[in-house]
């Protein structure tokens, strides 16, 4: 296909997205904060949905509990063949934190693992890409023990495209609505593939009140990564990276172009118009940063969900 992406096929999913910088989605006063709220040191054993490289448990494992008669069990399932395989990295990163490791490959729909197995069951941006988020949710809960805890950080992406910098807060409105329906088309079309939906974020409290999951609480994470020059932090280093591999989301299968020809001949011709109309909007970008003239606050909004399985 004319727009798709020829190298996409070695690639694991989502792979694209695990650059250094997500090593920077999270500020430790947070998770110290979350795991107190949480009673996180009362969870030995862990399971992570959707784990990709372990971003998120490799945080996490430093919150459970741990004795001699119950060392901490992280535990992660992936239905991508390259990330369920794991590392050798990865093994001795969980040694070294004295954690027994255990990767396992299955979709998340159908969970390999028995009923009532983990006291925390977690997922960091799988719901987004799931097709039935609520059968998800069901299997978190059926490997989830009674009185365990369910904890899911999922975003809402759209309000990206209404996010200010220095060179775009001028910009003409139709231009910020160009962007906006972008965002919003490309949601929709990625969710009529069957790929998931980029914004679920603002609808998991109420999917976990459907399936009956207690003391639901939301909270949002405090992380922006604010970009301002000389944007010499690791951080700033690590996002800017990832921002020229190119900032918008391709699953494997699909790119851009898939997901608005989904929507029809009315929304294709929009893309086509788009890309025409926009193609300079990197290049401004990259000369208002080497002229050390771009800044952004670098808000996102990332829900953080958790709910308790009733006794
Ligand atoms: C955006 S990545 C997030 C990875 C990891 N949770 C993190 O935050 O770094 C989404 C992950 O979900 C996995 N995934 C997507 N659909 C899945 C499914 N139906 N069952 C299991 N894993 C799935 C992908 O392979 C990928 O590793």
């Amino acid at each position: 296909m004319k727009y798709k992406k020829a190298e996409s096929k070695a690639k694991g999913h989502s792979e694209d997205f695990f650059g250094d910088y997500r090593d920077f989605w999270w500020n430790e006063s947070f998770l110290k904060l979350l795991a107190r709220r949480l009673s996180l040191n009362e969870c030995y054993s862990m399971l992570d949905v959707g784990c990709g490289q372990c971003h998120w448990s490799r945080l996490l494992v430093n919150y459970l509990g741990s004795s001699d008669d119950r060392p901490t069990r992280v535990c992660g399932v992936d239905s991508d063949r390259k990330w369920a395989k794991g590392s050798r990295e990865l093994r001795e990163y969980f040694a070294k934190k004295g954690a027994e490791f255990e990767l396992k490959k299955g979709d998340a729909h159908e969970l390999p693992y028995e009923d009532n197995t983990f006291d925390l069951v977690t997922c960091q941006t799988l719901l987004i890409h799931v097709p039935h988020p609520t059968e998800v949710i069901a299997e978190m809960k059926r490997v989830l023990r009674p009185g365990g805890i369910i904890l899911c950080v999922e975003p809402n992406n759209l309000v990206q495209s209404l996010t200010k910098s220095s060179i775009s807060s001028n910009d003409p409105v139709d231009e910020i609505l160009d962007h906006v329906k972008y965002a919003l088309l490309f949601e929709r079309g990625k969710k009529k593939l069957g790929q998931g939906d980029n914004s679920l974020g603002d609808l998991v409290p109420g999917l976990l009140a459907q399936a009956n999951f207690e003391n639901i609480d939301v909270r949002l994470s405090d992380k922006a990564i604010a970009m301002y020059p000389p944007y010499d932090t690791p951080e700033q280093i690590a996002t800017m990276k990832q921002w020229r591999l190119g900032d918008r989301w391709n699953s494997t299968e699909y790119s851009d172009y898939d997901y608005f020809k989904a929507l029809g001949t009315e929304e294709l011709d929009f893309y086509e118009e788009y890309v025409r109309k926009y193609a300079h909007l990197s290049e401004r970008t990259e000369r208002y940063i080497n002229a050390n003239k771009y800044h952004s606050a670098g808000g996102a909004m990332m829900y953080v969900v958790s709910g308790t399985k009733p006794e």
